[in-house]
């Protein structure tokens, strides 16, 4: 199922990655603040360009939600739902931690997840049912079921130290084999790809998480609000290996 979509968003990731490359680390590369004072170059606006008219003449029916132009969030049918750069301030800053994330969600559904990272020389597809792969060989999240083992990564420090899960925060950090800030699209990837087992986000967007949760549970793994729910825009998200997601909400609600 979905092999024409995969196909045709792996040539949407092969072009984003010859406009994103051809600007990274480049001179003069023009950076913005947006009304959210959050950054935007032009890597981020002339790819989500490039792909929602790439999207429109080739599913002609279906619709488009971007970071930089929007769209509706309504879930019904099938919707293409893109981030052109996750990873912004990293790319801003020549860090190579970035990723164009290309989802297609079918009534709310994820089928199709891409995070191409070209500047690491890393691409995560998944489709529903398929199972996860990074650059073509297949991928699985690890088997640590203890906390004491666990490799945690932590997103936006400030919102999660000073928040109302701060005290829980700590407590993981303390009671966790290695805490680390390994970030953005990246944390997720390399939960799926074995490499750690808890990610504790604040708040994201869908276009942050519509491909990363497809890549994550075709892993073998789980991913939630920090209240055990499903995902949702502007909400949390837990990303773990599923072995020790039940102790991390619980640790999360029990503090
Ligand atoms: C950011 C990343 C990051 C998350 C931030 C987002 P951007 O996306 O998804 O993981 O912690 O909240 O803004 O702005 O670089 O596309
Ligand atoms: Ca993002
Ligand atoms: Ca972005």
């Amino acid at each position: 199922m979905f092999d024409h979509e995969r196909a045709f968003a792996l040539g949407l990731a092969d072009r984003a990655a010859d406009v994103a490359m051809g600007l990274f680390r480049g001179d003069g590369l023009e950076v913005r603040r947006k009304a959210d004072l959050t950054l935007v170059t032009q890597a981020d606006t002339s790819i989500e360009r490039m792909l929602r008219e790439q999207i429109a003449l080739a599913f002609p029916g279906d619709r488009i939600l971007g970071e930089e132009e929007g769209g509706s969030h309504d879930p019904s049918g099938r919707v293409w739902i893109l981030d052109p750069i996750d990873g912004t301030a990293n790319f801003a800053r020549g860090v190579q931690v970035w990723a164009t994330l290309i989802a297609l969600q079918v009534d709310g559904e994820g089928v199709l997840g891409v995070a191409s990272a070209p500047a690491l020389g890393e691409r995560y597809v998944a489709v529903r049912g398929d199972g996860a792969a990074l650059n073509d060989e297949p991928i699985r999240v690890s088997d640590v079921a203890s906390l004491a083992d666990t490799h945690l990564l932590l997103q936006e420090f400030r919102e999660l130290l000073t928040g109302t899960d701060r005290r829980a925060v700590l407590g993981l950090v303390s009671d966790t084999w290695r805490g680390r800030g390994f970030g953005d699209f990246w944390a997720h990837a390399l939960v799926a790809r074995g490499s750690a087992e808890v990610v504790l986000e604040p708040a994201l967007s869908i276009w942050d998480y519509a491909a990363l949760e497809v890549i994550v549970r075709e892993a073998g793994g789980r991913v939630s609000t920090f209240a055990g729910e499903p995902l949702r825009h502007g909400g949390s998200m837990l990303t773990t290996n599923g072995l020790v997601h039940d102790e991390v909400l619980a640790r999360l609600g029990g503090y």
